[in-house]
């Protein structure tokens, strides 16, 4: 087997996105394009990976780190201006160099290995992957002889009416020979529609001068879907997702509507999980096995054991232990930890808290800055006042305790174990063990009020 290297470009404008944000750094299903291209590149194990960058790489170069080299293209001129930055690392090295584009991340590592073994028993000096679509329209076209070998590939806006009819197109990548890629870059010019210098034109430049040009055609244009534009972002998006949830759903997950369940590329689901439609499980968040997932929810970078139910409840950078659930419209902010079988129930909203086994905060409550301990009850509408408008504050609620229905804790304080709090109490001073404390005024009755009141003998007042 030949030396294997890659060129990813990926230092277009991206002018057709309309965005701030670099192109290929536009996620699909929580990963930025390039990341998947490069990822399914490595799975090929080549001995280099160039990666060509342009103005603003320095937000590539942060999310690709050094898992690729880089080339700079100062001004984008062209794919094939691109590809030639990648010389002075390359020029040297005998082998197949494979050109993908940072912007077709739906691309698999078998259809790549199959285009490098494809090209090595050809021993061609470039091999074009291609396709065949009813709606070519965007793509390079591949123009065959009448000996059915490719000619040469004509972009969207140089088509004349007959090469605009023609469904095979250029996917963007290819395998060349090294050393007759560079040789050949040089000669590809300007002169075309978008006065640019075009990757595709070495091409027909190899075919001139009698080199052996081969083409791989795969059956699956889906996968060869480049990203130009928002609408194909979406495109592309919707088939990845359908292709991680199929995923899951092999892998024994009931997704029990595919098309409206969003679940991001790093996403671990374990089996009989089931989940339910309108979820979006996000970032690098994992599921264990047999937890219920219902409509409604949003996970986003968080660790849900086993045996867990979540009903339309947001979950940010939280950790859920075996058996415990939350929701229905319920949110754990970031670094909110419960433990084994805890129930956290309706309009509940916890951030920074870490909370024992068995604990149960069922209705109505906030809970912020706090460490709660085992087997406590907080009764319905008991807030943690933990923030005096300046300053964050600390509680602490020992095991066992039971904190009754609207009571304040105003923090920083410290419930023991075994304590009680009376209902509407405002706590401001810690509880000793097994006390109960009660911070509320004591109820007085007016005795005979009634007859106070001139409205008393009204008609309205004794129906
Ligand atoms: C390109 C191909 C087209 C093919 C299509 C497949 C060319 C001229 N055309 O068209 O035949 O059908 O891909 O998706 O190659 N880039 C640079 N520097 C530049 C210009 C582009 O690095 O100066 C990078 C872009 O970041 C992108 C890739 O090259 O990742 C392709 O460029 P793009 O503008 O998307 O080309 P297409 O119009 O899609
Ligand atoms: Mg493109």
């Amino acid at each position: 087997m030949n030396d294997r290297f890659v060129i990813i470009l990926a230092a277009g404008k991206g002018t057709r996105m309309k965005s701030k944000l670099y192109k290929v750094l536009h996620p699909v299903c929580g990963k930025p394009m390039v990341d998947y291209v490069l990822t399914q590149v490595e799975a090929l194990s080549p001995e280099k990976v160039v990666t060509i960058v342009g103005e603003g790489h320095e937000q590539i170069e942060s999310v690709l780190g050094d898992r690729s080299d880089y080339a700079v293209q100062e001004e984008q001129l062209g794919t094939g201006h691109a590809v030639l930055q990648a010389e002075d690392l390359l020029k040297e090295k005998t082998g197949t160099t494979l050109v993908i584009s940072g912007d077709t991340p739906l691309f698999t590592k078998e259809t790549l290995d199959k285009l490098f073994s494809f090209h090595e028993e050809q021993k061609a000096q470039v091999t074009v992957l291609t396709a065949k679509t009813s709606e070519p329209f965007g793509y390079g076209r591949v123009i065959r002889g009448a000996d059915g070998q490719v000619d040469k590939i004509v972009e969207q806006k140089d088509t004349n009416e007959q090469e605009a009819l023609v469904e095979e197109i250029n996917t963007g990548v290819y395998c060349f020979d090294n050393q007759t890629l560079f040789q050949r870059l040089h000669e590809v010019g300007n002169n075309n529609a978008q006065s640019e210098y075009y990757l595709p034109d070495v091409v027909e430049i190899i075919k001139k001068v009698g080199g052996k040009i081969a083409a791989y055609q795969m059956d699956n244009f889906d996968e060869s879907m480049g990203v130009n534009d928002r609408v194909a972002l979406s495109r592309t998006q919707a088939m990845m997702q359908r292709r991680i949830n199929e995923q899951h759903m092999r892998n024994g997950v009931t997704i029990v509507d595919p098309t409206n369940t969003y679940i991001d590329i790093d996403v671990e689901i374990g089996s009989d999980t089931v989940v339910e439609p309108n979820t979006k499980i996000f970032g690098k968040t994992t599921i264990g096995s047999n937890c219920l997932i219902g409509s409604g929810s949003r996970i986003e970078d968080s660790q849900i054991g086993n045996n867990i139910k979540i009903i339309s409840s947001t979950i940010e950078e939280s950790k859920m232990a075996d058996g415990s659930n939350c929701g229905p419209n319920s949110h754990l902010r970031p670094a909110t930890e419960l433990g084994e079988d805890v129930h956290i129930g309706n309009f509940c909203e916890l951030k920074n808290v870490q909370v024992g086994p068995r604990t149960k905060i069922g209705h109505l409550t906030y809970v912020g800055d706090a460490t709660l301990g085992s087997d406590i009850n907080v009764g319905c509408g008991v807030v943690f006042v933990n923030f005096d408008g300046v300053q964050k504050f600390h509680s602490e609620i020992g095991s066992h305790t039971f904190i009754g229905s609207n009571s304040n804790i105003v923090s920083p304080v410290k419930v023991s174990d075994h304590a009680f709090i009376a209902a509407g109490s405002t706590i401001t001073d810690d509880v000793p063990y097994h006390a109960m404390a009660i911070a509320r005024q004591r109820q007085t009755n007016k005795e005979d009020f009634w007859q106070r009141l001139s409205v008393s003998d009204s008609e309205e007042w004794n129906k």
